[in-house]
């Protein structure tokens, strides 16, 4: 195996993650740790990222709620005192499926401010803290690809979080390397509430491993496993009348 260059093991880089308490983000945080990144883990549940913190232990925990201006302008301000940013990723996000019909209006609210305005938050407070060229990674889905029955409102917010990151490249590059995640399925909590066979599914190890080999290269979207990303991204090219008739049949 060829070895890494330090740039891209994240050797010495200063790496803000939100969302680093579980699954993919706490993943991504020991990846980062063993290539020697300093990182500062964020989310809602400080426990638990003080958990991983002893776990890693060089990191630092920074509890923060996306929904939440003010902690959010706290976070930034202790971030700043540290200096400039290397990379800036987010992968906070609340998901509960189901059908348009059937879903509790209130959660949907939940789950719109936490993805999509969440997002919106995160970028404006992490942009100011990353040094020139630095990177920022907002965490999509193939969800947001195109609308398939019983995922919403969380594939809705997805699709506007890819909205987002094409319009933060249109208007951030080259300043800011704006960068696109979009996952497949991966074996977390978020995924444990699927009631279906999901194909592809990877653990959140090979997940982060991904990530990583997708933001140290240059594509804008980072996107795995590709046996179900082409696949989806395929429908999505379809005319309407070809794909609303694939995705009709996927209906439970
Ligand atoms: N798992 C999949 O198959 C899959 C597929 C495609 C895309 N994704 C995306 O990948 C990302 C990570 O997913 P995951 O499966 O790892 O989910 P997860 O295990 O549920 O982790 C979500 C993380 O976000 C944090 N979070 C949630 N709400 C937050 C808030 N308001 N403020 C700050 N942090 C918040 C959670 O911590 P706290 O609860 O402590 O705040 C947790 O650390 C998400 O954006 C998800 O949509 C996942």
């Amino acid at each position: 195996m060829s070895e890494r260059a330090p740039s891209e093991q994240g050797q010495g880089q200063r790496i803000w993650i939100m969302g680093a308490s579980d699954g993919i983000g706490a993943a991504l945080a020991r990846s980062w740790a063993r290539r020697g990144a300093r990182l500062i883990l964020s989310a809602r549940s400080g426990e638990k990222l003080n958990d991983l913190v002893r776990e890693l232990g060089t990191a630092e925990a920074l509890p923060c709620d996306v929904t939440d201006g003010d902690s959010l302008r706290d976070a930034a301000e202790r971030i700043t005192t540290g200096g400039p940013l290397d990379r800036a990723i987010t992968l906070a996000a609340a998901y509960d499926p189901g059908k348009v019909m059937q879903v509790d209006p209130q959660m949907a609210a939940q789950i719109v401010t936490a993805n999509l305005t969440g997002c919106f938050n995160f970028v404006r407070a992490a942009v100011p803290l990353l040094k020139p060229a630095g990177q920022l990674a907002l965490t999509g889905s193939v969800a947001g690809y195109v609308g398939l029955p019983q995922g919403q409102i969380y594939s809705a917010t997805k699709a506007g979080v890819i909205n987002l990151a094409e319009t933060l490249r249109a208007e951030l590059a080259p300043a800011v390397d704006v960068r696109l995640i979009s996952p497949g399925f991966v074996d977390t909590r978020l995924t444990q509430k699927n009631d279906f066979d999901m194909p592809a599914i990877l653990q959140p190890d090979a997940a982060a491993e991904a990530i990583i080999r997708g933001l140290n290269g240059r594509g804008f979207e980072v996107h795995f496993p590709r046996r179900l990303t082409l696949a989806i991204k395929l429908l999505r090219a379809l005319p309407y009348p070809l794909s609303l008739r694939l995705t009709r049949r996927l209906v439970r």
